[in-house]
This record gives C-alpha cells, structure tokens and sequence, in this order.
C-alpha cells in the first residue's frame, strides 16, 4: 500500500480517471491525482474524492497573498507533492507530455512533478494515443529518452524506430523503476481499429502493486539516479 501520485493527460483514456482512482483507493492505496487542463476536458472533477485533484490553478494559488505573488511561505506544490509520493502513475499518459517529459520540458504541475521526481521511487507509464501517434518514430525516440536517462548506466539499448522494442525494456535490469504498461488494441474512440488504448483499469492496478513490490527488492547499488 502506497501514496499514489497519479497523473492524468489529455487522451479520451482520462475519462477513466474516476473509475482508476476508485480501483488504487480499493487496492489500499492513497491517492492524488494532478490532472493537465487537456485531460479536465475529459472528466466531471467531483467525480474524485474530495480534496484528491489538484491543478495548475492550485500550483500557483498563494492562499491570502494580497498580489497574487508567491511569498517566502508558501509552498511549492510539485515539490509538496513529489516528497509526499511513494509512486508516481502517468496514466493515460498522452503523446504530447511523453514528449515533455523525454525532453525534460516542465511547463505545468504534472511536469513539474516528473522533473523533480526523486528517482528511484518507482514511475509506471500507461500511454494512449492514436495508431499512427503510437507507431511514429517519435514515440520510439522518447521512450528511448527516458529509458536512457533512468535506466542503469551504461545499458546498451536498441536504435529500433518502433516503440514496441522498448517495452520490454522498461520494469527490466535496464530499467527497473521505470515501468510501461503499454497500450492495447482496439477499436479506438476516435474510430481507428489498432494498437493505442490505455491498458485497462485492472492491469494498471497490477502494474503498481508489481512496480512497488521491484522498488522494495531493488539493491541501491544498482540504480544510476544518486549520481
Ligand atoms: C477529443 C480529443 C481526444 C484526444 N485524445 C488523445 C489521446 O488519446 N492521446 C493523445 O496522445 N492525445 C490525444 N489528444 C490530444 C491531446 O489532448 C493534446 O495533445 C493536448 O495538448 C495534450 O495536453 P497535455 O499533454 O498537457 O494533457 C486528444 C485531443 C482531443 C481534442
């Protein structure tokens, strides 16, 4: 059982935040959930508990700041919210912040969270997105980015330009706080049939019971992160 922070994106996949949230709180977990403005376009945010959502808005909210302005008291949400987690779920995680987060960009409280994230506390991934955004080369490459940049030194990782290849990858020696549950296939809501569906509710329970589980069996020495 663990504080779960988990990030919400702006895929048709967030509309399964409620249902997600439920699932982990079941499971025994404590939950918050940070969600961009793409992905409040996709859920009703009083269908999560009480006090579990927090916004960019809350980011740069400074209760009883006369200005507006950010005062030497207040606190630094992402930084609150990272100390406060044990594990951090991207899920669904979109094309467009799998891209920020590979080039270390950090423009929202989501991607606030992730940079400052304090590896090698466990992170699983669940993207969804379209076939052919799934599919690109791009995708590929960032995924590739951030096996590189948390994965253990010196592992030698393949050029593939599928995101398939790097899967396996993740959640294995050559990465194991990083963990992808990776999409399925199916017809998506945008009409397409293929791969590119979050994968479901259940599996990603799974994934953070199996991710915490790795965490707690992972010998320090084995990780790059405190480099
Ligand atoms: C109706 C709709 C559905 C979308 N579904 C997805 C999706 O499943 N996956 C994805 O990567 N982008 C999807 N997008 C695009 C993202 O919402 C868009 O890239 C947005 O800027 C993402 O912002 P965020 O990463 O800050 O949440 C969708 C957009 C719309 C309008």
């Amino acid at each position: 059982m663990a504080r779960v922070l988990l990030g919400v994106t702006g895929s048709v996949a967030a509309i399964r935040a409620p249902t997600l949230v439920a699932a982990l709180t079941e499971a025994g977990h404590e939950v918050r959930v940070i969600a961009t403005a793409a992905a409040l376009r996709f859920f009703d945010p009083a269908s999560l508990p009480a006090g579990a959502l927090v916004t960019d808005a809350d980011e740069w909210r400074f209760e009883g700041s006369e200005d507006g302005r950010w005062r030497r008291e207040d606190p630094v949400l992402h930084i609150e919210l990272r100390a406060w987690a044990e594990l951090l779920l991207l899920a669904p995680l979109d094309a467009n912040t799998l891209a920020k987060l590979a080039l270390g960009l950090s423009d929202n409280l989501l991607t606030c969270a992730f940079r400052a994230w304090e590896h090698p506390r466990p992170v699983v991934l669940a993207p969804a997105m379209n076939t052919l955004m799934w599919e690109s080369p791009q995708t590929a490459r960032h995924l590739r980015a951030l096996l590189e940049d948390h994965g253990v030194e010196g592992a030698e990782l393949p050029r593939a330009r599928t995101p398939g290849a790097y899967l396996t990858r993740f959640g294995g020696p050559d990465c194991p706080h990083v963990h992808v549950v990776g999409p399925v296939e199916k017809r998506l809501a945008c009409g397409d049939f293929g791969v590119g569906g979050m994968a479901s509710v259940e599996e990603l329970v799974a994934a953070v019971g199996q991710a915490l589980r790795a965490a707690q069996d992972l010998p320090a020495s084995t990780l790059s992160s405190k480099d």
